[in-house]
């Protein structure tokens, strides 16, 4: 078994005094387990402290990783950070594909595999970030829309079974982000068998699908029972380096 990620996406908090602060708080009160790994996914400003604090530490239990990059490599892309710039500042992952990336940036799902590709080349773990909105649910979409998203991001020739294992898939339903809405453990599960049964065709059984949207320290525990979450995708219950320790250690039995 892969280790659990737990991951903490801080989207737009913590700068780099905040984000070194953060790293300290959260070293000091959170011990390695050896069946799970924490990975954050600070602002791309905050990614050099923060990869910097987790070196230092000597843990290989902790990753840093970008929360977006663009598919090129350099060049004239105002505002933009590419996947071997993130790497530079310590990043050893990337989110791709965030809702809010999609939703508030208008992200095309195929952007989202050529950033996948981009994440890939820059030896840079992608996560990739699937889910539908509330409208699609009650449409009953949920299945058709990550279907197209996975296979936007993931399928044609481009990714071959050794590669997909590597990659890491968050199912994050749009509805339950920041709402304090989240998916009952069951409405999870069934769309992970569903992710999991497309990874299955192509090879991959042994990639990681985490689950995300107002996961917090009171439901984490019910949603790790399910067997099929590998983990979650942590947003505003990561911002207290204290609570966040507290959820990733009492996370899964
Ligand atoms: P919340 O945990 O704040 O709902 O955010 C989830 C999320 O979008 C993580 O990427």
């Amino acid at each position: 078994m892969k280790p659990l990620v737990f991951a903490a996406n801080w989207k737009m908090h913590l700068g780099p005094p905040e984000a070194r602060e953060y790293v300290t708080t959260f070293l000091a009160r959170y011990r390695p387990l050896r069946d799970r790994e924490v990975w954050f996914f600070p602002p791309a400003v905050s990614l050099e402290a923060v990869a910097g604090g987790l070196a230092a530490a000597g843990r290989d239990d902790l990753v840093a990783g970008v929360q977006d990059i663009h598919w090129e490599p350099r060049g004239a892309f105002t505002g933009a950070v590419s996947a071997p710039l993130a790497s530079q500042a310590g990043a050893r992952a990337a989110l791709v594909g965030h809702s809010e990336r999609r939703h508030v940036f208008g992200e095309t799902d195929q952007a989202t595999g050529r950033k996948v590709a981009a994440a890939l080349g820059a030896a840079l773990t992608p996560v990739l970030c699937v889910g539908e909105l509330l409208a699609e649910r009650e449409a009953g979409q949920t299945l058709a829309v990550v279907t197209r998203q996975l296979e936007a991001a993931l399928g044609g020739e481009r990714l071959d079974h050794a590669v997909l294992a590597d990659v890491v898939v968050a199912y994050e339903p749009v509805w339950a982000i920041g709402t304090g809405r989240n998916a009952t453990p069951q409405d999870a599960a069934l769309v992970h068998r569903h992710i999991r049964s497309w990874l299955v065709q192509r090879g991959a059984a042994r990639t990681r699908v985490l689950y995300g949207g107002s996961v917090s320290n009171k439901n984490v525990g019910g949603l790790l029972a399910e067997r099929e979450l590998d983990g979650v995708l942590v947003g505003g219950a990561s911002l207290d380096p204290a609570g966040w320790a507290e959820l990733v250690r009492t996370g899964a039995a």
